[in-house]
């Protein structure tokens, strides 16, 4: 990996983590994008300038999937709302390395079939497969196992992600069941359904770095409820209904738990009970001797606030990972065989755009 070389790239889908990867690409001179695949029809024809609020490319989003298969590029970065194995095979066997937000992450035994099924397009490809995001896929396992060089004895890891989806509205709010009544939520399926295991790949990442293994996972989930209506971009959540939601996952290793994974989704913060936990961040604690805190959260904005780069920060872990992906060995590649992670083209001057936030 030389500084002068580049790699030609294609964004897979534009929403909110693809836009932030589509300006990364077409801003660093690591990257020359070479293609765009959309799957809305509006998008379709257009410049991927357009799509992502930048001047034109020249590069025009399609949704011809034949098309992107045959252009000539070195990785694929994948990042479309619905898992799609068969199509990151295609990619891969298709001679383009792919970085996917979507996982799989660590081979666990869950994902033991579709880890398969990439390990063996990547051998016909000669290409190299990775999965990447801020939780899962960094902040519960690079991150913390990175941090661990500085203990001398590990009790306990817990790692907290504190989200604030009022302040950054997203299209999970409906997706989560915030605005539900408490009872209404636990019948019914929601996307958080089955997360755990997605989640579970972070954990064994981390646990077996610590030469452990995972023996049991245990959930716990609580809710709060609005005090008062609240309005957000995408409707109101009214007074009593679901505003805030907890998710706690267990990794237990010889009878203890070791590691525990904290998500706090809310609404702002008029709910009860009261949580009071401030701006969004992650929050790692490292238990044991001596004890350990990190925390991890954007620079304030203009109003004080910290807000949450989650989405923003996926993005930008797939495109600085590419590099690496491209010029690694074929293969399934997790953080552990990526090693660190020296990223291309990231100190240069700024350009006229807002920036990624
Ligand atoms: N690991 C992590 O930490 C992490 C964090 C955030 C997101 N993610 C994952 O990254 C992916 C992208 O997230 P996002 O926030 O960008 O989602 P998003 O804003 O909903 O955008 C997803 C895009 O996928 C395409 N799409 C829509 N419906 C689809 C369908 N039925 N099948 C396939 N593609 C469809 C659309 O692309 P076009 O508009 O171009 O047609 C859409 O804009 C999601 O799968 C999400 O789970 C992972």
């Amino acid at each position: 990996m030389s500084d002068k070389q580049t790699y030609r790239v294609i964004q897979w889908a534009t929403g909110t983590v693809g836009k932030v990867s589509l300006r990364h690409f077409a801003e660093n001179p690591a990257f020359e994008l070479v293609g765009v695949l959309v799957t809305n029809p509006e998008k379709v024809g257009k410049d991927a300038g357009e799509i992502a609020g930048l001047p034109a490319t020249g590069v025009i989003a399609t949704d011809d999937v034949e098309k992107i298969i045959a252009l000539d590029a070195d990785c694929v970065h994948f990042a479309p709302l619905v898992q799609d194995i068969d199509m990151v095979c295609r990619l891969l066997r298709s001679g383009k390395n792919v970085v996917s937000t979507l996982g799989p992450f660590y081979p666990t035994e869950h994902f033991r079939a579709d880890i398969d099924r990439i390990e063996a397009a990547c051998r016909d490809g000669g290409t190299s497969f990775h999965g990447c995001g801020i939780h899962p896929g960094f902040v519960g396992d690079i991150l913390p196992l990175t941090l661990t060089r500085l203990m001398n004895r590990i009790d306990r890891i817990q790692v907290y992600e504190i989200a604030d989806k009022l302040r950054n509205p997203s299209v999970y709010i409906q997706f989560m069941g915030f605005g539900l009544d408490p009872d209404e939520l636990s019948a019914q399926p929601n996307c958080m359904e089955g997360a755990a295991i997605s989640f579970a790949q972070s954990m064994s990442l981390l646990v077996e770095g610590l030469g452990r293994t995972i023996e049991d996972l245990t959930e716990k989930h609580e809710v709060a409820t609005a005090k008062n209506d609240i309005p957000y971009p995408g409707g109101v959540i009214r007074a009593g209904t679901v505003a805030g939601q907890h998710w706690e996952w267990t990794a237990w290793a010889d009878g203890a738990p070791l590691v525990v994974y904290h998500l706090y989704y809310m609404m702002g913060d008029d709910m009860e009970p009261a949580w009071n936990l401030g701006d969004s961040r992650h929050r790692i604690v490292i238990e044991g001797d001596p004890p350990l805190e990190a925390t991890l959260m954007a620079s304030a904005a203009p109003d004080g606030r910290h807000p949450f780069l989650g989405i923003t920060w996926t993005a930008l872990l797939g495109c600085t990972a590419v590099p690496h992906v491209c010029d690694a060995k074929p293969g399934l590649i997790t953080h552990l065989d990526l090693g660190v992670v020296q990223p291309r083209g990231l100190v240069r001057p700024p350009s006229a755009d807002p920036g990624t936030r």
